[in-house]
């Protein structure tokens, strides 16, 4: 432990998706081992930093208006650091747009140098300058980074970093950087450690998980990575996200099967249901191969939860792909979406296209699928009352703390009563009722 930074303390802000939370738990983890602890809020933190998004506009002006907010507070505080990190930093030009709009930041660093953080740090430090560095080009995979893992039930494990896959929406390929796969053991041992430690659940993380393994040398694909997870002594459930529709294949549906410790959960984002917006979209799949998927999954998992993302307004959206895209989603009764008003990303091809759809057409259009996934959620939820669900608790519910929340092996959050020494196990729970977000119980 650095003496220099006992007792002092840090806040995180983390935008985003999974991939920047397991990000934040990574950072975390080398401050703690600097000899930092967690802030009980951001007024009383030594040190503040913004994990940020740029996946949607939204994102980023969030980041703007909490950055202005934080104006005040260095200004009574000197000796406060704040630090900026992740995607949005990626974005060329994007470090020195912030700097001139907030000089007061001390440091700012992109997705492919967080390791560095401690030098940053010693640098603002002892030399008590700005410190901005965004490295271009990914290093090579940097294992053995301390992780302080926000549950201590179940975790994030990162098995591929990058993605090469080049939607035209999509900013992420060009700030997280080519495909880059995790070896199988290091995989396989980052989990043997988690069970020591008492973690139940892992949740495999990568842009396309499907494309898992294509620069190892012996390549090893998913579905072998998956068996060989399961194989793992102690660890009780695994899931894994995002899968994409063109490169998910029958062996990997076979193995969700076959093997007891994995979920029966896709998330597989369709992401609209007009084939020719899905080209436009260059998803490289078409309305009918995803419709087969589906069908797939259900004759092979019959309880498979299924779930999905879908953008409404790409460009170019007319009324009709967008009817297709709601005929799409109340044919397949999709458990749960994230659904998402199209956003327009400089950098990524879709900026340039023409046909941007209005505001007004867009939020329309949004209002009626959400209209439509409630429904389907409703629906397969209310399947589940009367039953008798397997549940590993996770910690006390969100909106009321004498109750637990849980999750089924489908991935449906369950609330019920019981008492706290079962957070982290495995228990039975009846079904009592069922709403379009989440199940109630009772534990028996
Ligand atoms: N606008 C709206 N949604 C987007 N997504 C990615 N880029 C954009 C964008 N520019 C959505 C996709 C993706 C999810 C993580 O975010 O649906 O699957
Ligand atoms: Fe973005 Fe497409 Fe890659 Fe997903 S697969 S991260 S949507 S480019």
């Amino acid at each position: 432990m650095e003496d220099k930074f006992r007792n002092k303390s840090f806040f995180i802000s983390t935008y985003g998706c999974q991939m920047n939370e397991e990000d934040s738990e990574k950072l975390s983890g080398i401050l703690k081992k600097m000899g930092y602890k967690r802030a009980e809020n951001k007024l009383s933190a030594d040190l503040i930093i913004f994990n940020t998004c740029c996946v949607r506009e939204n994102a980023e002006l969030k980041v703007y208006g909490n950055l202005g907010a934080l104006k005040k507070l260095k200004k009574q505080r000197p000796e406060l650091i704040i630090a900026l990190c992740g995607c949005m930093m990626q974005q060329k030009g994007m470090a020195e747009k912030v700097i001139k709009k907030f000089p007061f930041v001390d440091i700012i660093f992109g997705t492919h140098n967080a390791y560095k953080f401690p030098e940053y740090l010693n640098r603002v430090n002892h030399q008590n300058v700005s410190v901005i560095e965004i490295q271009d080009k990914e290093d090579g995979i940097v294992e053995g980074v301390p992780i302080d893992r926000e549950s201590s039930v179940k975790a994030f494990v990162t098995i591929m970093y990058g993605c090469n896959n080049f939607c035209a929406y999509c900013i992420v390929p060009y700030v997280r950087g080519r495909e880059r796969s995790r070896k199988p053991e290091d995989i396989e041992n980052e989990i043997k450690e988690l069970v020591s430690k008492g973690y139940k659940e892992v949740t495999l993380l990568g842009q396309n998980v499907n494309s898992y393994g294509k620069n190892l040398n012996p390549r090893v694909n998913f579905s072998e990575l998956l068996r060989r997870i399961n194989n793992v002594d102690g660890i009780e459930r695994i899931r894994f996200m995002t899968s994409h529709p063109k490169d998910l294949t029958d062996d990997v549906i076979d193995v969700i099967s076959e093997c007891d410790k994995i979920c029966e959960h896709i998330h597989l984002p369709v992401q609209s249901g007009s084939t020719r917006i899905l080209k436009k979209m260059n998803r490289n799949y078409s309305k009918e191969q995803y419709l087969a998927l589906v069908s797939e999954i259900k004759h092979k998992i019959p309880d498979a939860s299924i779930t999905t993302d879908i953008i409404v307004g790409f460009p170019g959206e007319t009324e009709e792909d967008f009817e297709e895209t709601l005929n799409l989603a109340e044919g397949v009764e999709f458990d749960s979406a994230f659904t998402f008003i199209y956003s327009k990303r400089e950098g990524t091809p879709a900026y340039k296209i023409e046909e941007q759809i209005s505001d007004d057409v867009k939020h329309e259009r949004f209002n009626r699928l959400v209209e439509v996934i409630n429904k389907s959620a409703a629906k397969k939820n209310k399947v589940y009352e009367g039953r008798i669900e397997e549940v590993l608790v996770e910690g006390p519910s969100k909106n009321d703390s004498t109750k637990l929340m849980g999750r089924t092996r489908t991935g449906k959050l369950v609330n019920f009563q019981g008492d706290k020494a079962f957070i982290g196990e495995l228990v039975k729970v009846e079904i009592t009722k069922a709403t379009s977000f989440s199940l109630l119980g009772r534990q028996i």
